[in-house]
Formats: C-alpha cells, structure tokens, sequence
C-alpha cells in the first residue's frame, strides 16, 4: 500500500482529484468505481471546480456507484445515485448515461445484483476505484465479519453503520438496514485504488486496516494485498501510522 499524507481535508481532496484527473487525462475513457459520502465530497466538488475552469473533460468517462441503500429510488435525497446525480451529472459534463447506478428498489434483489456485476464487467472492469472507510473498516458496504465477500450482493447494516450514517437522515429510523455494494472481490479487481480517509475519528480503524492482519473482521485490511492500492488521507487520520 503506498500512502500520501496531506495536511488537511482540503487539500487531501485536492490530491486526490489531481491524481484521478491526471488518469483521465491519460485515458478519456477512464472507469471509475464512485463512492459516496463526506470523504469523497471534497474531491467531486474540485472535480466541478475543475470543469468550470475548463481544466478538465469528464465527457468520455465511466461511472459505477460502489454502493446503494436497498429501499431508496435514485430520486431520493439521501440515495447515493441521487449524491452522483448532484455532484457529478448535474455539475458537471459527465453524462448521466455514462453513470451506471444500481436500482435500490429492484423487484428482485438477486437479478439486480447479477444484472450490475454482468454490466460492470461487461465493460472490462474498474480502472481507478474511489473508496472511503466505514468506522467500522466497512469498504461499499462490506461489513465485518466471519468471511469476504465475492460479487455484487445485498447485505443486511450494523448497527454501528447504520448509527453513523444516521447523520444524513431526519432520523436514525429513516436509515435503511439493509444495501447493496459491490463485493470484496469485485473491489479487489480494480486495477487502482484509491482509499480516502479523513479525521481522527477514523485514525484508529485506518492503523487497523493498513498496519494490522489481514481479517474479515476489518475489511478494509484486504486491501494490503492489492498491488495498486493508495491510502490518500489527512494528519489527523494518518496520526497513528509511523511509516
Ligand atoms: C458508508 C458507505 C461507504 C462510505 C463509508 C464512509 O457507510 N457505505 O461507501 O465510504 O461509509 O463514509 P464517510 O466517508 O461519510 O465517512
């Protein structure tokens, strides 16, 4: 794992977006593995920054939301299709056909699951992945526990999770309890990664990751055996690793 330490949340996501834009400007036809959340908030919104001062195209680029609540249309606010929908296709020239989204209120959970691995990997898989990290070590949302996940999959939230993405909603009762999210395995077959992580808060759990076993019970620790995977995060998050 290689690590870039930026002074703070700004100018990580500034890192960040100069990195993936550097990639697009080597390959206009970039497919990019989109989370959503307060870590990369900062990175799309020097992405529109950057396309208004006409330093850069997404025209040509690919998308493909990492993760979804089960449950939530992609017109609803707090639905992770809706967060691209404002911060990239509304903001920007990335055109919305070129934003494949998973469907959160599918009829039938398994053949959405198939249906958008099927379409991810029909157009040869992820260039550069863009991910965040739970408090938990979740990735998308892979929670811990006893195994890693394969595929595309649907998958029932902790309750940790669900407390901490409470934030977004009215209330706690509002957060759906289950998603879906690309699976371990379907991460780990990006070509790049790109881990963002911000704050102290997530200080320890970035340590666990990065530093600890390799274990289930973390995650985001499986990313230690991908062979381009980069941890982009501020001081306070990296403040526990010494290397
Ligand atoms: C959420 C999402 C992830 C996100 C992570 C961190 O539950 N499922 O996709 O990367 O947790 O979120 P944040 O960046 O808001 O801390």
């Amino acid at each position: 794992m290689k690590l870039l330490c930026a002074e703070d949340y700004d100018r990580m996501s500034r890192m960040a977006a100069d990195l993936i834009e550097q990639e697009i400007r080597e390959n206009a036809g970039l497919i990019l593995g989109l989370a959503t959340g307060s870590s990369p908030f900062g990175i799309y919104q020097c992405f529109q920054k950057d396309y208004r001062e006409h330093k850069i195209s997404f025209q040509e680029v690919q998308g493909f939301q990492l993760d979804e609540y089960a449950g939530l249309d992609r017109e609803n606010e707090q639905s992770f299709g809706c967060y691209l929908q404002k911060n990239l296709v509304e903001t920007t020239d990335f055109r919305r056909e070129n934003l494949h989204l998973i469907d959160g209120c599918a009829e039938d959970s398994e053949t959405e699951c198939k249906r958008y691995e099927k379409e991810l990997q029909s157009t040869g898989g992820v260039d550069l992945q863009i991910l965040g990290l739970g408090n938990d070590g979740h990735v998308g949302f892979n929670e811990p526990g006893e195994y890693f996940s394969g595929t595309v999959h649907i998958t029932r939230l902790t309750q940790e999770t669900v407390d901490a993405n409470a934030r977004f909603f009215r209330s706690k009762e509002e957060v759906p309890k289950s998603a879906y999210t690309m699976g371990i395995g379907t991460i780990l077959r990006a070509r790049k990664i790109f881990l963002i992580v911000s704050g102290a808060s997530k200080a320890g759990i970035l340590r666990e990751a990065v530093c600890g076993n390799i274990t289930p019970k973390v995650p985001a620790s499986i990313l230690q055996f991908h062979t381009d995977c980069t941890v982009i995060g501020d001081k306070a998050a990296f403040q526990y690793l010494d290397r």
